[in-house]
């Protein structure tokens, strides 16, 4: 089998990692890829967002799947325009992408199916959208942009100045572009976070291990929002209670919910979840792999992720049984110093081998490539987020013991990493 997967980052290292394990696989590509997908994919210079680019190549390789795993090209409609060029896929059409693409589409679409989330109100008009924060005058105020943002669209304004800041900057200034031509304002929740991705084929669902991101840049959740600076798997806070409850309150029935609206979900469903004093509640869908969530989920995946992506093409997961490991894993990401905001790129890697993997052999981590490019027998700095060092162990603790062993083998200039990953859940 040959499979092309789109995207370049952690998280497609992660899945290109999982399908490489497969034994019916003969040859992966990616487009773009990046330094360390280039160990085991041949990688194409298509950008991810060009749809017609992706198809051409598609065209040229003819793979029996391509697998789609960003957002942006997920809710752009890649995998419909791949489906009429004739190609098998994973990942979702536009028409139930959209549970990402639009907070406006997903909130009304949990309101009419009793799904719970925050409380909310959608605004395209500034003067109602500050009319009404200060008629609820609840602070933090939650101010999101109805389309994608890279991660920056949700505000959490501590007072009136900065939820009007946001208002303003969002409706009038069109700091976010179209994506925030409309937005939600919600309840603030309170509660520790939990993120679930789940595989489905439009009729059945099957949760995967539970994890637990860290979303700002600094120790002690200090600092700006990021993409993820590190995660663990399973979340220890997602009891069995807890996973039932959301079993039948939120994945069931937003499955359902999409099916009945006609946009039938296929491929992996992220479902951020906020565990309230009041119960589960959902904070944001997303249609695809979360980053840095998979690098710690894929690896606790025993049963081939080929088979699960034939299932789902097939509409016959409820068949297929779905095993994970018991044990746990951690990764921490490496990240280029600066980074959400101004960084540098271009620095050399030190201490990994010709695969990119660790040279200090006392380490068993595996490193995920997000932000490196291979050059001249060199991995650079390409990005932010530049790697996830990921070790699974029996217990969480020495995952964490690991991955850390390895982190402080690596060196580039300005790295910067989390030292508390996980911390919270041992
Ligand atoms: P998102 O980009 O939608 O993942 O939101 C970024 C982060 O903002 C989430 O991970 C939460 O920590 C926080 N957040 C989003 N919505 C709410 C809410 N209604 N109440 C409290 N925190 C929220
Ligand atoms: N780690 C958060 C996300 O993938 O959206």
């Amino acid at each position: 089998m040959k499979i092309l997967t789109v995207g370049g980052g952690g998280r497609e290292h992660a899945i290109i990692t999982a399908l490489s394990r497969s034994p019916q696989v003969d040859k992966l590509y990616a487009a773009p890829g990046n330094g360390g997908i280039s160990t085991l994919a041949e990688c194409f210079p298509v950008k991810a967002t060009d749809i017609e680019g992706i198809t051409e190549l598609a065209k040229k390789l003819n793979p029996d799947y391509v697998f789609v795993a960003p957002d942006d090209p997920l809710v752009l409609g890649m995998v419909d325009k791949l489906n009429e060029a004739g190609f098998k896929t994973f990942g979702p059409k536009a028409n139930a992408a959209i549970l990402e693409g639009s907070k406006v589409f997903s909130k009304a679409l949990m309101k009419k199916y009793g799904i719970p989330t925050a409380e909310y109100e959608t605004f395209t008009d500034a003067d109602k959208a500050i009319a009404y924060i200060k008629e609820k005058n609840s602070y933090p105020a939650v101010i999101k942009c109805d389309g994608l943002a890279l991660g920056k669209g949700v505000i959490i304004a501590e007072d009136f100045e900065q939820a009007e800041n946001a208002v303003k900057s969002m409706l009038l200034d069109g700091k976010f572009g179209k994506s925030g031509s409309e937005i939600v304002i919600e309840e603030y929740l309170t509660g520790p976070e939990v993120t679930v991705l789940a595989f489905t084929d439009g009729k059945t669902v099957k949760p995967m291990i539970s994890s637990m991101d860290h979303k700002r840049a600094y120790d002690n959740d200090k600092g700006l929002n990021t993409g993820g600076m590190g995660t663990i798997a399973p979340n220890p806070l997602y009891t069995p209670e807890k996973q039932a409850e959301c079993m039948e309150k939120i994945f069931l029935p937003t499955i359902k919910a999409m099916e009945k609206e006609g946009r039938p979900f296929k491929g992996c469903l992220y479902f951020g979840l906020m565990l309230t004093p009041k119960g589960a509640k959902v904070i944001e869908y997303n249609c695809r792999f979360g980053d840095p969530e998979t690098q710690v989920v894929l690896p606790l995946l025993e049963t081939d992720l080929v088979d699960i992506m034939e299932a789902i093409w097939e509409e016959r997961l409820a068949e297929l049984e779905v095993k994970w490991s018991d044990k746990a894993c951690a990764c921490v990401v490496m990240a280029s110093g600066g980074y959400p905001e101004k960084y540098e790129t271009g620095k050399e890697i030190g201490g990994l081998d010709e695969k990119g993997q660790c040279v200090a052999d006392d380490t068993d981590a595996y490193v995920y490539h997000a932000g490196t490019k291979l050059d001249n027998g060199k991995f650079l700095t390409a990005g932010g987020r530049v790697l996830g060092v990921t070790s699974t162990a029996d217990t969480l603790k020495e995952a964490l013991d690991k991955s850390y062993a390895a982190v402080k083998s690596i060196t580039f200039e300005k790295a910067h990493y989390r030292t508390d990953i996980g911390k919270k859940a041992l």
